[in-house]
C-alpha cells in the first residue's frame, strides 16, 4: 500500500500533544510536510519528524501536488482559508475547532470539501474518550428513554494568566465557549441531537490577562431546548479558582431520561455512572473492553496515560476514512453545527433574549 503523504499546519502546543503521536501511530502515513509561521516552532517540529518538506507559509505546502492530507492546527481565525484552499486542491483536511469565527465560514468549509469530494473532519476530539463512546452507544439502543435533560459543566483553573492568541477575539473568535465548551456542544448534539433555540450570558471577567488586552469571554453558559423537547444547560469557566486544569478538573456530562440517567467525567475514562428509574441511585458501569480503543485504531488501549492516548484515536479514524473513502465519524457539518450555536449563544447574550436556531 503507497502512504499518504501528511502535511501539518500550525506546529504548536496540540500539534506536538496530539496529532504527531497519533499519526505515528498510523504505519500507512508519512509527516511530509510541515509549516508555522514561526520560524522557531517550525524547526523544532522539524527535527521532531525529519520531514523533508516545510515552509513559514501555508500556500507554499497548499499549493504541491505530492500531498494527501492536510491537518490544521493554527489560531482559530486561519482554518478557513487553509481549509479551503486544501479542498480546492484536492486534498483530506483534518482542521482543530472551533472550525472558524462565524458560522458562515465553517458552513462555507463544509460545502466547499464536499464539493471537491475529499474527505472532512473537525477535531472533537473528545468523541473518542471510550465512556463517552459507550454512553452514545446506550442511548443509541434506547437506555435513556426519552431524553429529558443534557447538563455539562466545565471548570479550569486558568487564573489571569496571558493566553496569547487565545484571549484575541480577531485571532480566537471567541474564548471559552470556542475553546472549551464547543466539544461539549458537540456531545450535546451527538447524544440529544439538534437544538431548537436557546438564550446564553458571556462574562469577560479578566479583561487584562498577564499584561495584555483579553477582549474574549472567560465564562459562558447556556439554557437550551433540543428539537426532542429536551432541555440543556451548558456552562464553561477558566476561572473555577483552585481547581487544576487540563484532565485533571472538573468535566461532566450528565444525561436523564424516562428510563435511567448516565453521568461521565472526562477523568473517569473507563466507567459511568448509571441509574435506573426509580432506582436507589447511580451506580458504576464499567465501559467494556470492546469500547477502550476506537474500532481500526491501531492504539494498544494498555499503552501511555489513558487520559491522553484516547485522543491518537482521531488520527487512525481520519485515515481509514480516506483510505475506505467513507465520511470521517466527525465532519465539518458537525463542526459547522457547533459553530452555529455557539454564533447563537454570542447573539443571545448581545441581544439578552433567546434566539432560533
Ligand atoms: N481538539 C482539541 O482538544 C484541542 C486542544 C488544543 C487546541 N486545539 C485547537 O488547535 C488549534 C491550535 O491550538 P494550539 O493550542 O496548538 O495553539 P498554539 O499557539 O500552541 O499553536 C498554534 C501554532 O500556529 C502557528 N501559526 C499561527 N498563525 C499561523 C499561520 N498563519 N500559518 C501557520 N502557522 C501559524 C503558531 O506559530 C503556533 O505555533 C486551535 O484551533 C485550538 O482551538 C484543539
Amino acid at each position: 500500500m503507497s502512504k499518504l503523504n501528511f502535511a501539518i499546519i500550525g506546529t504548536g502546543g496540540i500539534t506536538l500533544q496530539n496529532h504527531l503521536p497519533g499519526l505515528a501511530l498510523c504505519k500507512e502515513v508519512q509527516v511530509t510536510a510541515l509549516c508555522d509561521a514561526n520560524a522557531a516552532t517550525l524547526e523544532a517540529a522539524r527535527q521532531k519528524t525529519n520531514a523533508p518538506i516545510y515552509s513559514t507559509n501555508w500556500e507554499d505546502i497548499i499549493r504541491r501536488d505530492d500531498i494527501h492530507a492536510v491537518i490544521i492546527a493554527t489560531p482559530n481565525a486561519f482554518h478557513p482559508p487553509i481549509a479551503i484552499a486544501a479542498a480546492r486542491s484536492g486534498k483530506h483536511v483534518l482542521s482543530e475547532k472551533p472550525l472558524a469565527l462565524n458560522a458562515a465560514d465553517a458552513r462555507q468549509m463544509a460545502e466547499e470539501a464536499d464539493k471537491a469530494g475529499v474527505r472532512h473532519m473537525t477535531a472533537f476530539t473528545y468523541r473518542f474518550v471510550p465512556a463517552m463512546r459507550y454512553l452514545h452507544h446506550l442511548v443509541g439502543k434506547g437506555d435513556l428513554g426519552k431524553p429529558y435533560h443534557y447538563r455539562s459543566c466545565r471548570l479550569q483553573d486558568w487564573g489571569t494568566r496571558n493566553v496569547g492568541w487565545r484571549q484575541q477575539k480577531k485571532l480566537a473568535g471567541t474564548g471559552e465557549i470556542g475553546d472549551m465548551l464547543s466539544h461539549r456542544i458537540d456531545f450535546a448534539h451527538h447524544l440529544i441531537g439538534p437544538m431548537k433555540r436557546l438564550v446564553a450570558n458571556l462574562m469577560n471577567l479578566t479583561p487584562i490577562r498577564g499584561g495584555a488586552p483579553n477582549d474574549t469571554d472567560d465564562w459562558v453558559a447556556i439554557l437550551a431546548e433540543f428539537s426532542n423537547g429536551a432541555s440543556g444547560v451548558l456552562e464553561s469557566s477558566k476561572l473555577a479558582s483552585g481547581v487544576n486544569e487540563s484532565w485533571r478538573s472538573p468535566d461532566r456530562v450528565e444525561l436523564n431520561g424516562s428510563e435511567a440517567s448516565f453521568s461521565f467525567t472526562t477523568g473517569c475514562w473507563n466507567e459511568l455512572q448509571f441509574g435506573k428509574v426509580g432506582g436507589p441511585g447511580l451506580k458504576t458501569l464499567p465501559i467494556p473492553r470492546e469500547f477502550h480503543v476506537w474500532p481500526g485504531s491501531p492504539r494498544d488501549p494498555g499503552v501511555g496515560d489513558p487520559l491522553v492516548s484516547f485522543r491518537y484515536d482521531q488520527a487512525a479514524e481520519f485515515v481509514n476514512a480516506i483510505r475506505e473513502q467513507r465520511p470521517c465519524s466527525v465532519t465539518f457539518h458537525d463542526g459547522a453545527n457547533a459553530q452555529a450555536v455557539t454564533e447563537a449563544a454570542v447573539k443571545s447574550a448581545e441581544l439578552k433574549q433567546w434566539i432560533d436556531l
